[in-house]
C-alpha cells in the first residue's frame, strides 16, 4: 500500500477535525448513525468491505450504528429510510441508488439530521466522502494505454471497447471523464461503446454485442470496476483473447484476474479507509461539530476525498499485507503459480 498517501489523506482529515468548532451534542440529540447500501452484488463490495468496516468505525467509537441494504430496489430505499428516521438518527450515511438517495437527504435535513454522501455523490448532502473519483478514472484510462503499450499496439489504431458504470450512479461519469482524458490525449478512440451498468452479468451481455459489432477486433476494454471486467473476461476468455482491461475495487475475482495478466491492473479503494474517513466525520457530526473537508464539490459541497491505489500484478501483495485481501482467498488451485511468481502468500 502507498502508506504515504494513505497518511497524509488522515493527516488531512484529522486536522480538519482539530479545526472544529466545540459543541457537544448532535443536533437531533440522537447518538444512531443511519447507513443505506445501494446492493450486495454489483460491486463485491458493499457487504463484505463497506458494512464491517462501518460497522467497526463507529461501534468501536460507541455509537449505534443501524446499517441497512436496499437490495438495488429504490423503494426498498425510500422505505429503510423512513424506517430508520421514525426510530431516530443523529446523522445518515447514505450511498445514493440511482437518485434516490436526494429525496432522503431532503427529508432528513428537514429534521435536522446531517447527511453524508458516502462514496456516491448526493444533490443536497451536507458532506461527500470518496475516493477522488476523477482519478480513478484516470488511472483507468492509464491502464489501457499502458497495457497497449506493452503489446506492441498503436493506441491511435487499436480497437478499444468502451464501458462504463450505471449512467444513474454520479461517480460512473466522474470515472468515464477521468478515463478520456487520458486516453483522448494519447489519440485513442473507442470502436464501440457500451452502455452504461453496474449490472455484472447485463455487462457481459452488452460486451457479447459490441464484440459481434466489432468483428471479434478487440485490442482493450476499458471497463469501470472489477465485477463487470469478470463478466467481460469470461467472453474474451471463450474467444480466446487476453486483452488489456480495466477495472476498480480491488476485488477478489479483480486481483486474480490481475494475477493471471488477464486485467491490466485494477484500482484499490480500500474500504477501511473509506470507512474510517467517513465515521470520523460522522462522529463529529453527531457531536454536533462542523468538521472541514479537503476538497469541495463543483456544487459546494464539502469533499472529503481519499488517494486510489493502481494496483498491477507486482502490487497485488501490497493488498493482502494491507488486510484487504487474503492470499488464501486468491491463490486457488488456477491462481497458485502466479501467487507464487508475484510473492503473495
Ligand atoms: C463505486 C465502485 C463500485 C460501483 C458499483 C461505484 O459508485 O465507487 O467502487 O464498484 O459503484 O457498486
Amino acid at each position: 500500500m502507498k502508506k504515504s498517501s494513505l497518511l497524509s489523506v488522515t493527516a488531512v482529515v484529522a486536522a480538519s477535525m482539530l479545526a472544529l468548532s466545540g459543541c457537544s451534542a448532535a443536533p437531533t440529540g440522537s447518538t444512531r448513525a443511519c447507513v443505506i447500501l445501494p446492493d450486495a452484488d454489483s460491486g463485491t463490495r458493499w457487504e463484505p468491505g463497506d458494512r464491517p468496516a462501518l460497522e467497526k468505525a463507529l461501534k468501536g467509537a460507541g455509537y449505534e450504528a443501524d446499517i441497512q441494504n436496499a437490495q438495488s430496489d429504490t423503494a426498498k430505499y425510500a422505505t429503510i429510510a423512513d424506517q430508520q428516521l421514525s426510530k431516530g438518527c443523529g446523522v445518515m450515511l447514505l450511498v445514493d441508488l440511482q437518485g434516490a438517495g436526494v429525496a432522503v437527504a431532503e427529508k432528513a435535513k428537514a429534521q435536522g439530521i446531517p447527511v453524508i454522501a458516502y462514496d456516491r455523490p448526493i444533490k443536497g448532502a451536507d458532506y461527500y466522502v470518496s475516493f477522488d473519483n476523477a482519478v480513478v478514472g484516470q488511472l483507468q484510462g492509464q491502464m489501457i494505454v499502458d497495457g497497449l503499450a506493452a503489446a506492441g499496439k498503436d493506441i491511435k489504431t487499436a480497437s478499444i471497447i468502451y464501458s462504463s458504470g450505471d449512467p444513474a450512479d454520479g461517480n460512473a461519469k466522474m470515472f468515464l471523464d477521468g478515463a478520456l482524458s487520458v486516453l483522448d490525449a494519447a489519440g485513442a478512440k473507442a470502436a464501440f461503446t457500451m452502455e452504461g451498468t453496474w449490472d455484472g452479468a447485463k455487462a457481459g451481455t452488452l460486451f457479447e454485442q459490441a464484440f459481434t459489432a466489432v468483428k471479434g477486433k478487440v485490442d482493450a476494454v476499458l471497463a469501470p470496476n472489477d465485477n463487470n471486467a469478470a463478466s467481460i473476461i469470461a467472453i474474451l476468455d471463450k474467444n480466446g483473447l487476453t486483452v488489456p482491461v480495466s477495472g476498480q475495487d480491488a476485488s477478489v475475482a479483480g486481483l486474480q484476474n490481475v494475477l493471471l495478466g488477464k486485467q491490466w491492473a485494477t484500482v484499490y479503494k480500500p474500504f477501511t479507509v473509506e470507512a474510517k474517513a467517513a465515521s470520523d466525520l460522522a462522529i463529529a457530526l453527531l457531536k454536533g461539530e462542523k468538521p472541514k473537508a479537503n476538497k469541495t464539490l463543483d456544487d459546494g459541497t464539502p469533499f472529503v476525498a481519499l488517494d486510489p491505489i493502481a494496483t498491477t500484478a507486482d502490487k497485488v501483495k501490497d493488498v493482502v499485507a494491507a488486510g484487504d485481501a487474503k492470499a488464501a482467498d486468491l491463490c486457488t488451485a488456477a491462481v497458485a503459480a502466479a501467487c507464487a511468481k508475484y510473492g503473495v502468500k
